[in-house]
């Protein structure tokens, strides 16, 4: 019998490559997976197939679901939220528009199947927006129904996706003749800031986190664009990942709700300075805050409560900021710029 086929969005990005890797190792679904850049031949080898295009082509989304049967979407294309400040106009067309096709295309499978397609939705804590540091030191770890008035283009696209998913889900055509048709499964993570030993992202505020640690690891200089205060969770690539999988795999009935925390360390920029500099003696690191910048992680939580993962999908990171470091990010990164890397 043939695996099930998840669809993959944004694969080339950087929750997307560790996912292939992941998905391969486990072995239990085949990936089919569309990027706007063709994937390297290392990942390509993990697919079933690949499209190389824009998830904004209502065609090329057709094919793909005509050509195969997706049981499960993770839709991980988007703008990130330095990038969307720039051309807020292209964010809310990829990162709204583009969801609103995957969901569509989900939901029409949904409808040929006769049974849910499980949508799995990366959002973040950029759909918070905390007005001020005191009023952010005195929020602590943010519950998933408070602050949610986002200051990025960004971060207004992710809560609105998260409404339109839910929507889907539970109101689609509720008027219509099909309002008894089988509808989509949406199920959304808020990541905090994620860190991968692989890839540095690109385009979004979290970055200083992974930028000041890649840069060490290259005897880079690196002027963090944040001072060195700035505070917001972070996770281990890994754990994100972990995260998404056991939340694909949760029981619907068990699902008190479409979206849902994770927390697994929260640190501020110097923390994690002073961690590289341990690490890396030689590591030169200065502060350059950018206004804008810090203001939109200032707007960002210092925590996140994920009581609501815990509870019901049994959520728990493996990696807390030591474990990290120490186990997963340095040998990782060291690797990854060791002189006869591939
Ligand atoms: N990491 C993202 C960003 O910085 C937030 O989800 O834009």
């Amino acid at each position: 019998m043939s695996k099930p086929v998840v669809l993959i969005t944004g694969a080339n990005g950087e929750i997307g490559r560790s996912l292939l890797e992941r998905l391969h190792a486990d072995g239990r679904y085949e990936a089919v997976t569309v990027d706007l850049t063709p994937l390297p031949e290392r990942y390509r080898a993990l697919c079933r197939e690949t499209y190389a295009g824009n998830i904004m082509d209502r065609y090329l989304l057709d094919q793909v679901a005509a050509h195969h049967e997706i049981e499960v979407v993770f839709h991980l294309a988007a703008l990130l939220s330095t990038r969307g400040e720039r051309d807020p106009e292209l964010a809310h067309q990829v990162n709204v528009e583009g969801t609103l096709h995957l969901l569509r295309v989900a939901n029409n499978q949904s409808q040929r199947l006769g049974r849910a397609v499980r949508f799995v939705f990366p959002s973040s804590i950029a759909i918070y927006g905390l007005p001020d540091v005191p009023a952010k030191t005195k929020a602590g770890r943010v519950g998933e129904e408070e602050w949610n008035v986002p200051i990025t283009m960004y971060g207004c696209n992710k809560l609105y996706c998260e409404h339109l998913g839910r929507y889907f889900t539970r109101h689609f055509r509720q008027m219509g003749a099909l309002a008894t048709a089988s509808r989509l499964d949406f199920r959304a993570i808020r990541f905090p800031g994620l860190i991968s030993a692989e890839t540095v992202p690109t385009g979004g505020t979290s970055d200083f986190g992974p930028e000041m640690l890649h840069a060490a690891a290259q005897g880079k200089p690196y002027k963090c664009f944040v001072g060195p205060e700035a505070k917001i969770p972070f996770m281990a690539m890994p754990d994100a990942v972990e995260s998404m999988l056991l939340l694909l795999e949760a029981d619907r009935e068990r699902l008190t709700d479409t979206v849902y925390n994770v927390g697994a360390f929260s640190v501020s920029a110097g923390d994690i300075a002073a961690r590289v500099k341990q690490l890396f003696p030689a590591a030169d690191i200065t502060y350059e805050p950018d206004p804008v910048r810090a203001r939109i992680v200032d707007s960002w939580p210092e925590d996140v409560d994920d009581t609501r993962a815990r509870k019901d999908w049994d959520w728990k990171p493996a990696y807390d900021f030591d474990r990290a470091m120490d186990e997963y990010l340095m040998p990782g990164i060291r690797r990854r710029y060791a002189p006869d890397s591939p």
